[in-house]
């Protein structure tokens, strides 16, 4: 098959994972439970472009991004590098699969191992992918990597353990492990959410600038909304195991349209909005993920729900180019009962966003 550069990076589709519940409990009750942590789950990753995946703790985020890396195997759903749909689950296109898509994990002290030099680490991945021939290689690219992640002078690192680094040096260290394996793809799990806030903003930086030198796709996963929106091309807003909003970064923020994505914006620290929306930041917890809400899984703490948000899962609503939700609120299915439900907050009405 030929690759164009229009080929995305990564291609997921109808992504399904169902963790089952533990056995004890399942023996108890007498029936087979499962934790429906992701649910028909699409993206796309492009090369040189980073997509943020926002959503609050168990929305099922950090499960999409094991998913893609070939971490866990799918309960449904299929995923695409460069065009070429991958089914190994073991043997050389498997390893390629997990060269291709490395992942950068939220806490830097448990990522990497104590008992080993930084040395150890950066070589480990070298030589597990055979990208280095000889032992003079191998220490030039050891050193290659420690000075794309801007640590400097690199001899300096390398004998050093983990507990001899800071933070932020250790985080830097895990992105420089991701990317001894040369990949195509890198997945970051919260990578600056364990850091102290100063230092947050250089490693984005550094990330950012990794994306566009390396032509790497990038998804970037987090809480914060506001860094989504600073670092993202394009911001996807997951729900309860469901992406229910995606767009370009900057006009998902100023035109939410989901009540959800409203939510979160609400919730998020902005001096700007401050007392805004209080009828939906009132709106209750996020569901059980055993037994998950019928229809539209939002549905128990929106404003606006309707019955048909109550029995039938919405489909998906293109608002704009690039910019979609699902919400029945903007469906053309029930454009004549949103007539006379109470509408959403003025920034996501559909008079607002045409
Ligand atoms: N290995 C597992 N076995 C069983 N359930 C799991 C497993 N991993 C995740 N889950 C469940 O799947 C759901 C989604 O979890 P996930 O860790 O993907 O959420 P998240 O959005 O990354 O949350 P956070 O923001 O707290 O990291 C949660 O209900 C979680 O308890
Ligand atoms: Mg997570």
């Amino acid at each position: 098959m030929t690759v164009s550069s229009e080929t995305p990076a990564l291609e997921a589709h109808g992504l399904v994972k169902h963790f089952p519940v533990h056995r004890i409990r399942q023996r108890l009750r007498g029936r087979g439970e499962v934790v429906h942590a992701v649910d028909d789950v699409s993206l796309t990753l492009r090369s040189g472009e980073v997509t943020a995946l926002v959503g609050e703790s168990g929305s099922g985020k950090s499960t999409v991004a094991r998913l893609l890396a070939g971490l866990y195997p799918l309960t449904d759903g299929t995923i695409s590098i460069g065009g070429a749909t991958v089914r190994a689950t073991r043997g050389r296109l498997f390893r390629e699969h997990v060269r291709r898509v490395q992942m950068v994990f939220q806490d830097p002290f448990g990522s990497l191992n104590p008992v080993h030099t930084i040395a150890y680490h950066l070589r480990r991945p070298l030589k597990v992918h055979g990208l280095a021939k000889n032992r003079a290689a191998t220490r030039a690219a050891t050193v290659e990597l420690l000075e794309q992640v801007n640590l400097t002078p690199a001899e300096q690192y390398l004998a050093k353990y983990p507990h001899e680094l800071s933070g932020g040096q250790l985080q830097r260290i895990a992105i420089a492990r991701a990317l001894a394996a040369e990949p195509k793809v890198l997945l970051a799990d919260e990578p600056v959410s364990m850091l102290d806030v100063s230092i947050r903003l250089g490693l984005l930086n550094l990330l950012a600038g990794l994306v566009k030198s390396l032509g790497l796709a990038m998804l970037y996963i987090t809480h914060d909304i506001a860094s989504a929106r600073y670092f993202a091309t394009t911001t996807l807003v997951m729900y309860a195991g469901r992406v229910i909003e995606g767009g370009p970064s900057e006009e998902l923020v100023q035109r939410p349209a989901h009540p959800y994505t409203q939510l979160l914006l609400a919730s998020a620290p902005d001096p700007d909005r401050a007392g805004r929306d209080p009828e939906l930041l009132d709106a209750g917890e996020p569901p059980s993920l055993v037994n998950p809400p019928e229809g539209c899984r939002f549905h128990p703490r929106c404003p606006h729900a309707m019955d048909i948000c109550r029995t039938e899962a919405p489909g998906t609503t293109e608002l704009r180019p690039g910019h979609w939700t699902r919400c029945w609120l903007y469906s053309a299915d029930t454009e004549a009962d949103t007539a006379q439900a109470p509408r959403p907050s003025s920034a996501a009405s559909k008079e607002h966003l045409t």
